[in-house]
């Protein structure tokens, strides 16, 4: 007979092969009684016995195993739980199986393994498993119709926000900004016991203490929305019913919302949706993440299977956002191999340092994966001249005779959705709007119209489609792209034996969210091309108000003069110091660093000024950004930040804005 014995961390596997009669036993015996024998000092760990391979078994091989049983049941093992049993038998063959049940010991052997009901522990009243298993299912919503446990579930939704609305004052944040102890976070440890339904949602409101409403006229911080009704809808529906658009077997019909969503933003943008496709992804960054990845199949083909083994060039502006860096060190490409282009005034690309730089590397045989044009900068909605960067890659490419086009990535995260303007009748103005926010939207429609040119694009309803986080689209011009990403269906034997829809063959991810695909939807369903158009002409609206009170006071410039979105950045001055011409000229003159510095400092003082009225509930919600842009001559230019998001943002808001700006100059000049 054949035995082979795998020890592993937690059993040993006794593997027996051949006959088990007289003349095997006693072998067997010799190997697993030291393993099962109470006298033995080694660590006990419970033994399987694996009988696949034994093709006969006679009365002694039963002999055998009853005694092994008999011993094995004296004793304990350390590093199990009692009803763990130290033997057990595993793979019973057929003649092996014929023999246990002819003498019924199968049984038998069973009994052996049994824990004695006299040395279980006593069960916890109230905390056994059935007890619980009770409990744990009265926190899931009912799978089958059951009209009680359904109000209930709404019930306890409606309760979580009422908590929360009761968090609501008038202040641009939810109930106090308490102080934060990090400390206590740290020593959080996982509970022993399981809390009730209505105490976890009373605690889990309080953790929304100070956490801002972004649709608070007052809240003017950055580039995150409101969400709307619907769009929190999708969220919730998808979170109750976790499809997973891996492919249509989890999500069903939540599939084919995303094939709606990629064609309507396909057809907004000018792709054509027969040929385009779009997948949603984990955010902003991994859009471009997509569109970088694609860029390196194209220049270096095979690197899916092969790895990156040679130097790659990522070509983007320095007002494009942090999460290329990310991108290209993730993807092994390394962040020195990223060439920035600076930016004109403007905050878009500078063309003819992009041609020159294009031209370098082309000269010097560097491979370019992919360049990233940046439609609505962070800081300052500044939009690449994309048309013409598309041109010029495609003449270089022929010029340079290059066997691949380095790909052209769009990160449009926030200037999407002004692609709805479009068709927009800009002379007939059928949709009112003032003239200041007329000429604003023209202008980011110019650069807009051309994204359609792009090979692929990112877009972030969660930005600039007013959803909840993470609802990112990567939309690609042209479907047969994405071969390039698609894996071998023999990696997944677990998955696509049916449906249409399996986008899990190339997607990163393998869990898809289906909320994000229903929120954006959502939003595009109801909002339409007009709710859009009304919502984004009205941030640009109030941040053109915000503009021109700007133009006009003595003590502050506008820094973001030539972008026209509904970011605003500015800087303040003390009095005395004509703000226009100061910046001018601290700007561009290397020997005025030091005022510049002073400024910087002066702005930050103001910043921290503002931020504690906003702290205190009297004032708004800005933001600061260190290094704006940097001066010709390298020094950082710090800028105070007004992101207008909300729709609830009037007039009102922009004069009380002004106002708070004034009265932090005050304190700040108290204090000096
Ligand atoms: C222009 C731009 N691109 C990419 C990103 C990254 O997006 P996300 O934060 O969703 O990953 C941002 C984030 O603000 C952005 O402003």
């Amino acid at each position: 007979m054949d035995i082979q014995v795998d020890r592993r961390s937690n059993r040993v596997v006794v593997y027996c092969a051949g006959y088990l009669d007289a003349a095997s036993a006693p072998e067997l015996e010799k190997v697993v009684k030291p393993l099962v024998e109470p006298l033995a000092k080694e660590e006990r760990l419970p033994v399987t016995l694996d009988l696949s391979g034994v093709t006969y078994m006679s009365s002694a091989g039963v002999r055998t195993l009853l005694f092994l049983f008999k011993m094995a049941k004296q004793r304990p093992i350390e590093r199990a739980p009692e009803s763990v049993p130290l033997l057990r038998l595993a793979n019973i063959s057929p003649p092996v199986q014929r023999v246990l049940d002819m003498t019924n010991l199968l049984e038998e052997l069973a009994r052996w393994e049994a824990v004695p009901a006299e040395t279980a522990p006593p069960a916890a009243p109230g905390h056994t498993y059935r007890d619980l298993l009770a409990r744990v299912r009265g926190v899931f919503p009912a799978p089958i119709s059951d009209p009680v446990r359904d109000a209930y579930f709404v019930q306890s939704v409606a309760r979580g926000l009422n908590r929360i609305d009761d968090l609501k004052t008038e202040r641009p944040y939810l109930g106090e900004r308490v102080k934060l102890d990090y400390d206590a976070a740290r020593a959080t440890t996982l509970p022993d016991q399981m809390s009730t339904l209505e105490e976890t949602i009373a605690d889990l409101a309080d953790y929304m203490q100070g956490v801002f409403i972004w649709g608070h006229p007052h809240t003017q911080e950055n580039v995150i929305p409101p969400t709307t009704i619907p769009s929190i809808i999708g969220q919730l529906f998808g979170s109750i019913y976790n499809p997973n658009v891996i492919w249509d077997e989890y999500s069903h019909r939540v599939s084919q919302a995303e094939v709606e969503v990629a064609s309507m933003c396909a057809s907004l943008v000018g792709y054509d949706p027969a040929k385009a496709v779009g997948v949603f992804t984990f955010g902003g960054t991994g859009t471009i993440l997509y569109g970088v990845k694609l860029g390196v199949e194209k220049a270096l083909p095979g690197a899916f299977r092969d790895g990156v083994r040679q130097e790659l060039k990522v070509v983007s502006s320095d007002a494009g956002h942090y999460s290329k860096l990310s991108v290209l060190g993730w993807l092994g490409l390394g962040t020195n191999n990223l060439v920035t282009v600076p930016t004109d005034d403007d905050n878009s690309m500078g063309l003819a340092e992009l041609e020159s730089i294009l031209r370098g590397l082309l000269e010097r045989a560097e491979k370019i994966a992919c360049i990233v044009a940046t439609m609505g900068t962070t800081d300052a909605f500044g939009i690449d001249n994309l048309e013409y960067i598309v041109r010029l890659r495609d003449r270089l490419a022929d010029e340079y005779e290059l066997p691949y086009r380095p790909h052209v990535h769009a990160d449009a995260v926030i200037g999407w959705a002004w692609a709805v303007f479009n068709d927009y009748d800009f002379d007939a103005n059928p949709m009112g709007f003032p003239s200041r926010t007329l000429r604003s939207l023209w202008d980011a429609r110019t650069n807009i119209r051309a994204l359609g040119m792009a090979d692929s694009i990112g877009v972030d309803f969660h930005k600039t489609g007013y959803t909840p986080y993470v609802s990112s689209l990567f939309l690609c011009k042209d479907r047969s792209d994405l071969n390039l990403i698609t894996r071998d269906t023999a990696l997944m034997p677990y998955l696509f034996q049916f449906g249409n829809y399996h986008p899990g063959v190339f997607t990163l991810e393998t869990s898809r969210s289906g909320g994000a695909i229903l929120s954006a939807l959502a939003n595009l369903k109801l909002l339409g091309q007009e709710g859009y158009r009304a919502l984004l002409g009205h941030i640009v609206s109030m941040a053109e108000v915000l503009r021109a009170k700007l133009e006009e006071a003595p003590h502050a410039c506008l820094v973001n003069d030539y972008n026209y979105g509904p970011v605003t950045l500015f800087r303040v001055y003390p009095d005395g110091v004509e703000a226009k011409a100061a910046y001018r000229e601290e700007s561009t003159r290397p020997e005025l660093a030091d005022q510049l510095r002073a400024h910087n400092d002066y702005n930050r003082r103001v910043f921290d000024v503002l931020h504690r009225q906003m702290e205190s509930g009297e004032g708004m919600a800005l933001s600061l950004t260190d290094q704006y842009r940097v001066t010709p001559y390298g020094e950082p230019i710090l800028a105070l930040k007004s992101f207008v998001m909300s729709p609830f943002v009037d007039e009102a808001a922009m004069n009380h804005l002004i106002t708070c700006i004034e009265q932090a100059r005050k304190d700040e000049r108290r204090k000096i």
